[in-house]
């Protein structure tokens, strides 16, 4: 092992242990000049699994005295947290797992949404349930923190035009085209790792127009977990600028969540946005990390994509592992003082926390106003595309309709049954 490999880690070393001191020595005057340009310009954080949360720990029950969210201390997120953090505006993740894909995807998904509106009603005093951009102003204004929903995964809308509009009737804002699985219409990032293979290289001719109508309802298109060349097909298609709900820099960080440059220059171009992840692993490439390693993410973003592309993902209980200085919601200011530290202006910082979201959700509603003449996409999904046992075929032709008899029945014992229940 040679003296220039030791050198490596134990600067890496030297850098961790200095972080607090770092921070105590100029905390006086960059934590008071953070909270102090936050009270006016509260933050919008990306992405936030507490709905997750909820059904895993308490099966979406509210009303159980353990799930009062002023009291919740079995997460990285609850009320009082999130006003010391302050955040005044928050995309809560309607998340449901790959495993759904073809089974129970859209009735979980529902469900989520469903304690998603239930917490912000519940809570009035706190969260203000927020569709629109102006609704974020005004939760500001009276300082509440909107509450946004956004669906983590295609998947929840099963390859249909019909659930993709109810789901925007229901307050969806934004949807992340994959999780990290394919949908029948769109690659996620595993197939960058070749853990997956590419079933759509990119995005399908149907996926092309998935993006359209989330163009023409006004729902933000989220790129976090999908594959390069998905990101590349939707940057190159959408009216609308998108985001990247939680992933960071892949130059600082070669993980295939992240964004590499070149898409970076993308989102530049387009007025995109890149909402930074906090999880561990995507911010180190390890299982530690502080809040340093973060804040070089933000820079790295801000120096490829410009302030404009820049903003905040964190995660929030939707990982196992955060950042040293980072642990919960309420940790927000500290990342903050590290930007002023670093020389951030207060109008760069501004757009970080809030005005770049700003900035994209109208553009998003504008693009969406632009295009309301054009008609709702009606084109289904071809049923020979669609797999699993559960699903009828109403709607489609009736010889179609035998796929969804299980394929190991001999044709003659289908007509048997069929006959059978002609009769
Ligand atoms: C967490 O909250 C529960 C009540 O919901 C309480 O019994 C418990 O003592 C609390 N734990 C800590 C560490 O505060
Ligand atoms: C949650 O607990 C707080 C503090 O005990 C209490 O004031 C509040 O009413 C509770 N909220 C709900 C919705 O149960
Ligand atoms: C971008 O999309 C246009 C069609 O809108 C297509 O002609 C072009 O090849 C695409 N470019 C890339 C780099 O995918
Ligand atoms: C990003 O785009 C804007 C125009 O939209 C431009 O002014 C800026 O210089 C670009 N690059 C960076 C790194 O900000
Ligand atoms: C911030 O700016 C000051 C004054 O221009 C400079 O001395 C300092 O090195 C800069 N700090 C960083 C972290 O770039
Ligand atoms: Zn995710």
């Amino acid at each position: 092992m040679g003296s220039s490999q030791l050198w490596g880690p134990n600067r890496v070393m030297r850098t961790w242990q200095l972080w607090p001191l770092l921070v105590f020595c100029t905390a006086a005057s960059f934590i008071d000049e953070a909270k102090k340009i936050m009270e006016n310009t509260a933050l919008i954080d990306g992405h936030n699994d507490l709905p997750w949360q909820l059904l895993k720990q308490f099966n979406n029950r509210l009303e159980l005295k353990e799930a009062n969210l002023t009291l919740l201390n079995t997460t990285h997120t609850n009320i009082p947290k999130l006003r010391e953090g302050f955040v005044g505006g928050q995309f809560w993740s309607a998340y449901v797992p790959c495993e759904t894909q073809n089974k129970d995807a859209v009735k979980r998904t529902l469900e989520q949404i469903d304690v998603i509106q239930r917490i912000c009603r519940k809570y009035p005093e706190t969260f203000k349930c927020a569709t629109k951009s102006s609704d974020v102003k005004q939760a500001f204004q009276e300082k509440k923190v909107a509450s946004l929903i956004g669906v983590e995964g295609g998947h929840s809308i099963d390859s249909s035009f019909g659930v993709l509009r109810a789901l925007y009737h229901l307050g969806m804002r934004y949807m992340t085209l994959t999780h990290s699985c394919n949908t029948p219409w769109a690659d996620n990032w595993l197939v960058d790792t070749e853990t997956d293979k590419p079933e759509s290289n990119g995005l399908s001719p149907f996926g092309q127009r998935v993006v359209k109508e989330m163009n023409r309802l006004g729902v933000i298109i989220d790129l976090a977990h999908v594959s390069l060349k998905t990101m590349q097909d939707v940057l190159n298609i959408s009216q609308a600028p998108v985001i990247f709900s939680h992933s960071s820099a892949f130059s600082i960080c070669a993980h295939r969540r992240n964004v590499p440059d070149d898409v970076l220059k993308l989102v530049n171009e387009t007025q995109s946005l890149v909402m930074v992840n906090f999880y561990n692993d995507y911010v180190s490439c390890g299982a530690q990390a502080n809040l340093i390693h973060v804040a070089d993410h933000l820079d790295h973003i801000k120096r490829i994509a410009g302030s404009g592309a820049v903003g905040f993902g964190g995660d929030y209980d939707g990982v196992t592992r955060l950042p040293e200085g980072l642990e919960d919601v309420s940790k927000y200011p500290n990342l903050i003082a590290e930007l002023l530290r670093r020389n951030w202006t207060e109008e760069e910082v501004k757009q970080a926390l809030a005005n770049n979201l700003l900035r994209v959700f109208e553009k998003v509603e504008e693009v969406s106003r632009q295009l309301s003449l054009d008609s709702p996409e009606e084109e289904p999904m071809e049923y020979q595309k669609l797999e699993g046992q559960c699903r009828t075929s109403y709607g489609y032709s009736v010889s179609t309709g035998f796929r969804s008899l299980p394929g190991i029945l001999p044709s003659t014992l289908v007509l048997g049954l069929l006959y059978f229940q002609l009769a």
